[in-house]
């Protein structure tokens, strides 16, 4: 079974055995009965090295229920299957805010957590209330709070300590009724709504800015074969970078506390001479140095092979390592 149309960089890996799941008795009934599976999302935060010799398991649980409201807020449950952006989307129409500044990004409702996904000043945990995830090895469902979640940077406790123990079923919003928090601090979008004419932005307008703003730098996967950014940003001490800045002085970074600051890896990638780069049908993006790209058959080893050689030579160079933040599967 191909899972090419099932991962977003297009690898046409195998699965061994492919079945969708579309309901959480389906998911428990399959769990009592299988202990060799590898759970898929929607596919948009892997890349697949070879091909998977177990059951490969697709959550496909759907719906979207608002199981709370008072004045000033929602709470909106969305099932793990839920495309992200429909989601977002979704909420935009109702006039539910928080989360528009995540407009467009690839993937399912059911991942967002795991990896914290963030974009444009904004990140899940800010409006995320909790989530409900079946244990593998026991099918019991269990509910984390924010806090037991443990999010940082693309990081939870998901892709750490509990990594492999549960599949996420749903997760639960609490996004804002009057809408008097929108985050256009982002300097992008406060350019993209100064050209538009708009001082008093809707949600709807700010998630039209993202969605142009991402239209002009990130490549669709529907059409080119990627995973978004393909590494993190590093966050470094500030003596590391300082003494980097003795031989490129005009590296951006970003303050994250006293000690620490964060640098653009797209910078240092573009920097390192790769931007653009295509070795046969893998590639660094023309636009967005931080994203690989699939020009159609690539094969994951050829794109972490890349992957690799970026990571050397960023290391060589500036003395900083960058580490990958999609999953190499
Ligand atoms: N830059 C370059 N060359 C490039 C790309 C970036 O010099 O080719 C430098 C520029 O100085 C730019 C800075 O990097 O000012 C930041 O670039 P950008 O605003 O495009 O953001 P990013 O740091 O490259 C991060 C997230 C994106 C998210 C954007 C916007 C990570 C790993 N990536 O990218 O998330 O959309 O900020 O908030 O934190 C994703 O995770 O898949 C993703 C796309």
């Amino acid at each position: 079974f191909s899972l090419k149309k099932y991962n977003t960089f297009g690898i046409d890996a195998k699965a061994k055995q492919f079945k969708a799941i579309h309901s959480k008795e389906e998911l428990a009934n399959l769990l009592k009965n299988h202990d060799d599976i590898f759970i898929l999302g929607g596919g948009s935060n892997m890349l697949l090295t070879k091909d998977i010799e177990k059951l490969v398991v697709h959550i496909d649980i759907k719906g979207i229920e608002v199981i709370d409201t008072n004045e000033d807020f929602v709470w909106i449950r969305a099932n793990a299957g839920e495309n992200w952006h429909h989601f977002v989307l979704y909420c935009i129409e109702n006039g539910y805010g928080g989360i528009e500044n995540l407009s467009l990004i690839p993937g399912n409702v059911g991942t967002t957590p795991i990896q914290n996904i963030g974009a444009y000043g904004v990140e899940i945990k800010d409006t995320f209330f909790s989530c409900e995830a079946m244990e593998i090895a026991t099918q019991k469902l269990v509910t984390f709070n924010k806090e037991n979640c443990a999010f940082g940077y693309r990081e939870s406790v998901f892709k750490n300590e509990l990594k492999n123990q549960y599949i996420i079923t749903s997760v639960t919003f609490k996004l804002t009724k009057r809408n008097h928090l929108l985050n256009t601090s982002y300097g992008a979008i406060e350019t993209e709504l100064v050209s538009k004419n708009i001082s008093l932005p809707t949600l709807k307008d700010i998630s039209n800015a993202v969605i142009n703003i991402r239209k002009s730098k990130l490549p669709d996967p529907k059409e080119l074969g990627n995973s978004g950014s393909f590494f993190k940003n590093p966050i470094i001490p500030l003596t590391v970078y300082q003494k980097a800045t003795i031989d490129y002085p005009k590296m951006p970074h970003y303050k994250v506390s006293e000690t620490k600051v964060k640098v653009p890896a797209g910078w240092l990638i573009e920097q390192a001479g790769f931007k653009g780069k295509r070795f046969g049908d893998a590639g660094i993006h023309k636009d967005q140095a931080l994203v690989l790209v699939n020009y159609g058959n690539a094969t994951g080893e050829e794109i972490l092979a890349i992957s690799r050689d970026i990571q050397k030579t960023i290391f060589n160079k500036f003395g900083i390592s960058i580490e990958t933040e999609v999953n190499i599967i």
